[in-house]
């Protein structure tokens, strides 16, 4: 085409592009916004109506970055560790497969690496004596690892808020690691680093049962507690989860753990997969006392709470739909803020599911019902992700002026461990 034909081409596109820019503006400035479809709606900034259709076009920048997935602890009940095995491009059993992740707009997630609670008699008074948990442990590592690396064109390994957008950017769902409960450390400070070069990015202080840094809620009301709260080594081990920048995660603590770790520690904090106990009273849910000790004020701290879609946590038996996990979304933003409530569903970890919200694919129901009740798309955006990533670059910065000021490594050793004792040598 010769230089004439070239520039008669651009003026066309240019005036294509100035009319409608014209009657878009005409459209909206004499109010007719109701007019616009929902199809052409977007073009100019603006959501469809339709609840659902509004969902998907947030999300295509708000995607949700989940709190919590088990997927990890699947495979090794269903496959044994084998991940040649495993096709997450096929229809997985349970609630996370790439398809369904697609269609969910899910950004990232954490994969829990976890490893169950020892029984009582089996890790001894001191516990001390569940060896094994630290390699299992590993192995969920592992597993998460080489799944991730199984997939690359969908999967990124993603250790700081950087990474995690950078991968979402990519159209990538940024990976991150977490692991679920401090009895998964075997006791020892060290250990916590050596996941920490793992990609370990939060540690919940306790799962389900009381370990030698803090005391849990357990599952059922009236455990018993064993240092009301942290203990000594617990505080020791804030202290270098800080200095790190491993977030401090306090789901399943019990409700002074909780509040003494929000106080103690420098850094914001999470609950990866909590939802709220004034709308259903289970103890694995925060109560408002707790949540009123998150924001900016004096004796207050920065922190995220992920609501949990486990039927059992969010209504009585049969009544657990979009609905009811809606209200604890609405209810943590109404005590702590919308700035501090995310979404950490808690999807392969839990045996049945919310009505609506049968798996990862349908986060955009949710995020319809809070569109539905009001919510905009920067309320929104904070829920799916933006709160969290605040949280994660809040972390950071506290490490990297610990680690600047010259803080030392902890090596506190837990002091009921036998086999490391001072010698004279
Ligand atoms: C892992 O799974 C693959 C595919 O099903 C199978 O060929 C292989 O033998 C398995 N490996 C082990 C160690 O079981
Ligand atoms: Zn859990």
């Amino acid at each position: 085409m010769n230089d004439k034909e070239e520039s008669t081409r651009s003026r066309k596109i240019v005036w294509t592009g100035l009319t409608l820019v014209f009657i878009a503006a005409l459209v909206f400035l004499l109010g007719f916004t109701h007019l616009l479809s929902d199809t052409v709606a977007p073009w100019i900034g603006l959501l469809p109506k339709d609840p659902h259709k509004a969902a998907l076009v947030i999300m295509q920048q708000a995607p949700v970055i989940d709190g919590h997935i088990d997927l990890p602890i699947l495979i090794r009940e269903a496959y044994a560790n084998n991940v040649t095995a495993v096709d997450l491009e096929a229809l997985m059993p349970r609630h996370v497969d790439i398809p369904r992740l697609r269609k969910g707009h899910v950004g990232g997630f954490f994969w829990s690496a976890y490893v169950g609670c020892a029984k009582r008699e089996e890790e001894g008074d001191d516990f001390t004596d569940a060896t094994w948990i630290v390699r299992d442990t590993l192995e969920q590592i592992d597993v998460a690892r080489e799944l991730i690396a199984k997939y690359p064109d969908t999967f990124q390994l993603a250790t700081t808020s950087d990474e995690v957008q950078s991968a979402i950017y990519g159209g990538k769902i940024a990976s991150l690691i977490g692991i679920e409960g401090a009895h998964q450390l075997g006791n020892s400070i060290g250990v916590l680093r050596q996941y920490y070069a793992l990609g370990v990015r939060y540690v919940t202080l306790t799962h389900i049962c009381h370990n030698a840094f803090a005391d849990s809620c357990g599952y059922l009301p009236g455990i018993i507690p064993l240092h009301h709260g942290l203990s000594a080594f617990g505080r020791r081990l804030i202290n270098e989860m800080n200095r790190l920048g491993v977030l401090v995660d306090l789901s399943h603590t019990s409700d002074e753990t909780a509040s003494q770790a929000i106080r103690l520690s420098k850094a914001p904090v999470i609950w990866s997969h909590s939802s709220a106990r004034a709308v259903h009273d289970v103890p694995r849910n925060v109560p408002d006392n707790v949540l009123e000790l998150i924001g900016k004020g004096e004796g207050q701290n920065d922190a995220v709470v992920m609501v949990n879609f486990a039927p059992q946590f969010v209504a009585d038996e049969g009544k657990a739909n979009i609905q009811a996990v809606a209200d604890h979304v609405e209810h943590i933003a109404k005590v702590a803020g919308k700035d501090h409530v995310g979404i950490g569903s808690d999807y392969d970890g839990i045996s049945s599911t919310p009505d609506g919200l049968e798996d990862v694919s349908t986060y955009p129901a949710l995020i319809a019902e809070l569109i539905s009740r009001g919510w905009n798309k920067y309320d929104i955006a904070g829920l799916t992700g933006s709160n969290l990533l605040r949280v994660m670059k809040g972390a950071e910065k506290v490490a990297k002026d610990l680690q600047a000021a010259g803080t030392l490594p902890v090596y506190d050793l837990y002091h009921k461990r036998p086999d490391l004792p001072y010698r004279e040598l």
